[in-house]
C-alpha cells in the first residue's frame, strides 16, 4: 500500500447538528478545564489555526493557517493508522487526521481518536515551528529497521511526550501532551498531587511501563521542546547503533 492510500476526504455535507453540537460541546468544556494549565503553545496555536468552537473544523482550512507557518498540512484518515505509515506521514509533514467524531452517548470517553483528539490535541500544536520540527524528527523512526525492543521504546517515548507530556515553562508545569488536551478529566489529574512527577530524561523514559487503561500515576516534565528534538534524535541513533552491532546493517 503506498503512503497516498490511507488518506480519505473529509465530506463535510455529511457532519449533522448533533456533531456540530458535540464538537462546540468538547472544545468550551475542555477549553474551561484546561485554563491556564497548557503550555503556550497550545493557546497560540488554537488563534493561529483560527479555530471555531462553534462548528466542525474543516481540514482545508486549518491547512490554509497552519502551512504558511510550519509546512505542516492536516489530513483525513478513516481511523486506525498503521504505524509505518503514521510515522511515514509524519516525515512528510503531515497529520493523519481523524475525521468523524464522537457521538453525544460517549461524548465523555472513546477509545479511539476522533476529530477533536486529532485537531483539538495534536493539530493546534503544530503550528508552533519547534513543535513541527519534534513530530517531523519523530517521523524519521519510519525507515529505521526496529526489533520489538525498539518498538516498545518508541511507543513509550512517543506515549510520554507527544501523547501525555508535560513540559516546563516559566517554572511552572504545563500540559503538552494531547491525550491530556483532549481529555477533561485527565487535564486536571495529572497535574494534581496523585501524579508523580518526574524529570524528562530519555533512559528512564524508554524505560518505563504505562497501561492505557487506567490514568498515568508517573510522568515526565520536559524542559523544553528541543530537549525533546534531541531525544528523539538520540532514540533513533541508538536503535541504529544497536542494530548495527546486532545484524551488520543499518
Ligand atoms: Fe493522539
Amino acid at each position: 500500500m503506498k503512503l497516498e492510500d490511507i488518506y480519505c476526504t473529509q465530506d463535510y455535507s455529511l457532519y449533522t447538528e448533533e456533531d456540530h453540537k458535540v464538537w462546540q460541546t468538547l472544545c468550551e468544556r475542555q477549553h474551561q478545564s484546561l485554563r491556564g494549565k497548557a503550555c503556550r503553545q497550545f493557546y497560540e496555536g488554537l488563534e493561529k489555526i483560527g479555530l471555531d468552537f462553534t462548528r466542525m473544523p474543516r481540514l482545508d482550512d486549518i491547512n490554509d493557517r497552519i502551512k504558511p507557518i510550519t509546512g505542516w498540512t492536516a489530513r483525513a484518515v478513516p481511523g486506525y493508522l498503521d504505524s509505518r505509515y503514521f510515522f511515514k506521514s509524519l516525515q512528510q509533514r503531515t497529520y493523519p487526521t481523524t475525521v468523524a467524531i464522537r457521538s453525544a452517548e460517549n461524548i465523555d470517553y472513546v477509545e479511539e481518536p476522533d476529530i477533536f483528539h486529532d485537531v483539538f490535541g495534536h493539530v493546534a500544536l503544530q503550528a508552533d515551528p519547534v513543535y513541527g520540527e519534534l513530530m517531523r524528527n519523530l517521523g524519521d523512526i519510519n525507515g529505521i529497521t526496529t526489533t520489538d525492543l525498539d518498538v516498545l521504546e518508541i511507543t513509550r517515548l512517543f506515549w510520554f511526550t507527544i501523547e501525555f507530556g508535560l513540559i516546563r515553562e516559566n517554572g511552572e508545569e504545563r500540559i503538552l501532551g494531547s491525550g491530556f488536551l483532549s481529555s477533561p478529566g485527565e487535564a486536571g489529574y495529572c497535574l494534581s498531587d496523585k501524579v508523580e512527577r518526574r524529570p524528562f530524561r530519555l533512559a528512564e523514559v524508554i524505560a518505563q511501563p504505562f497501561r492505557i487503561d487506567v490514568y498515568q500515576d508517573i510522568l515526565f516534565v520536559a524542559e523544553s521542546l528541543e530537549q525533546l528534538i534531541e531525544a528523539a534524535k538520540v532514540l533513533i541513533y541508538q536503535i541504529n547503533e544497536r542494530n548495527t552491532i546486532r545484524w551488520g546493517t543499518k
